[in-house]
């Protein structure tokens, strides 16, 4: 078995054979100088290195060892370096570690507490470095845009294409699966990038108030009026104008809207002139569109404006893997916020965010993982810490069963939309009748 290669930075001969011997498990390197030492480094890269501060050409002195241990930690940051002091200067041991050793331990050494102290700096190696492998994991496509499925990655590729132009784009998804990241990435992509970001939550502002929010008014246009005052669209001028939540704008504004997305200058209320804005459009909705203005809760013609690209985001659930993979972002950054002591999932966490569903997408991600991070009692968040059910109780454990229950699902969901028509259901799921009635009576579904 490969053993792990420690470096010994030590000038006493007598002393150096200590530390092979305590050191016996391990792959000693001896190095007797800073020189040697930093060549060694180079070399076989030490995970831990231990070092000697009293050093030639000085050794009475601390000042070759305090510089040897600022060279280690320039040329490997990653080093967990063990000082090791005569047993009067406490104090430079106290300087050692404010200036990045890890730890310290005092001649006559002792070898219970050296093997101690060399373990624990290993393991704290190996924490650290699984934590930046994890974090290379966490893919950004787009700036600030975890994503590694191949749904989410075409969606940025998308974006990557689009941003550069003037169409309006319409970003549709569930709540919370990103749309107002996507666009900002959008602006950030474009041209404009210089330019404003404005946005605007169409459902958030009280319809009195979003024509003038939108398009400004001029002074005296009602009550309380008192100076001219521009509004978002002419915020926007020269950059991006975020139209959040378009399908909340009541139908008296789409009008408005329409006119300006066709002349491309606006009417502040109360005023006559005609303003000309240049502005990129990028609208977001969770609502189905299409079933409004079936409804006639939106104008058609508005749609087809807006909708020049549009991108459709997926939801959380459709995303294989990029649960995961933006839980362990969150909970790294959320552990530095913090200040938490919180190290990782449990395996069964893990398991227990793959399988949700996901009904509020990142933002309910984000939320799970924000509260785990305070509440959690231990250095592993469980799945009771995101108020997740424990996979147990979820009950799925292998492939098969995986698939047999969504076979289970797949096949009460074709009964359920067409009425329990065994022809339907087979033609909706590609199968013969027989199959279907195979596998109502195998999972034992009343149809
Ligand atoms: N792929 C992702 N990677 C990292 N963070 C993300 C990702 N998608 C969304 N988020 C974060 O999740 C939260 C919700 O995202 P955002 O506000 O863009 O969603 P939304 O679709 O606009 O939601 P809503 O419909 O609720 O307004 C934000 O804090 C955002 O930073
Ligand atoms: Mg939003």
């Amino acid at each position: 078995m490969n053993k792990t290669h420690i470096l010994v930075v030590e000038d006493d001969p007598g002393l150096q054979k200590q530390f092979k011997w305590s050191l016996e498990d391990y792959e000693v390197h001896v190095a007797g100088d800073r020189a040697g030492a930093l060549e060694l480094l180079q070399r076989v890269r030490p995970p831990v290195v231990t070092l000697d501060l009293g050093l030639p050409p000085d050794p009475a002195n601390a000042s070759e060892g305090l510089q040897t241990l600022s060279d280690v930690l320039r040329l490997a940051p990653a080093t967990k370096v063990i000082v090791i002091t005569g047993n009067d200067d406490r104090e430079v041991a106290v300087r050692a570690v404010g200036q990045g050793a890890f730890d310290f331990n005092e001649k006559p050494l002792d070898p219970d507490m050296l093997r101690l102290i060399v373990a624990r700096a290993l393991r704290m190696h190996e924490l650290e470095s699984e934590n930046r492998r994890l974090m290379d994991v966490g893919r950004e496509p787009l700036a600030g845009i975890i994503a590694a499925s191949p749904q989410m990655l075409e969606v940025c590729r998308r974006i990557e294409r689009i941003a550069p132009t003037q169409a309006t784009v319409m970003l549709l998804g569930e709540s919370g699966t990103g749309k107002e990241l996507l666009a900002r990435a959008t602006h950030e992509l474009s041209p404009r990038k210089d330019k404003r970001f404005v946005a605007i939550n169409c459902a958030a502002i009280p319809e009195n108030l979003l024509e003038s929010e939108l398009f400004g008014y001029e002074r005296g246009a009602f009550t309380g009026a008192v100076k001219q005052t521009k509004g978002r669209i002419e915020h926007a001028d020269g950059g991006t104008l975020f139209l959040d939540e378009m399908g909340d704008l009541p139908l008296s504004l789409q009008a408005k809207l329409l006119r300006f997305l066709q002349e491309r200058t606006i009417e502040r209320v109360g005023g006559r002139e005609e303003i000309p804005v240049d502005v990129r459009i990028v609208c977001a909705t969770h609502k189905n569109l299409k079933a409004l203005i079936a409804e006639q809760q939106f104008r058609e013609d508005l749609y087809y404006r807006i909708s020049e690209v549009s991108v459709q985001i997926p939801p959380l659930r459709e995303r294989p893997g990029d649960s995961i993979l933006i839980a362990r972002v969150i909970l790294n950054k959320q552990r530095e916020i913090q200040k938490s002591s919180v190290r990782d999932f449990s395996p069964g966490a893990l398991t227990a965010i793959d399988l949700h569903e996901w009904p509020g997408n990142v933002r309910e991600l984000e939320n799970r993982v924000k509260r785990a991070v305070i509440m959690a009692e231990s250095p592993t968040i469980e799945p009771y810490d995101l108020e997740l059910e424990t996979p147990a109780t979820i009950g799925f454990k292998t492939l098969r069963e995986i698939r047999e229950s969504a076979e289970a699902h797949a096949i009460q969901h074709a009964l359920a939309v067409t009425g329990g028509q065994i022809g339907k259901v087979a033609d909706m799921l590609g199968v013969s009748r027989p199959t279907v009635y195979h596998l109502i009576k195998k999972y034992d579904i009343n149809a």
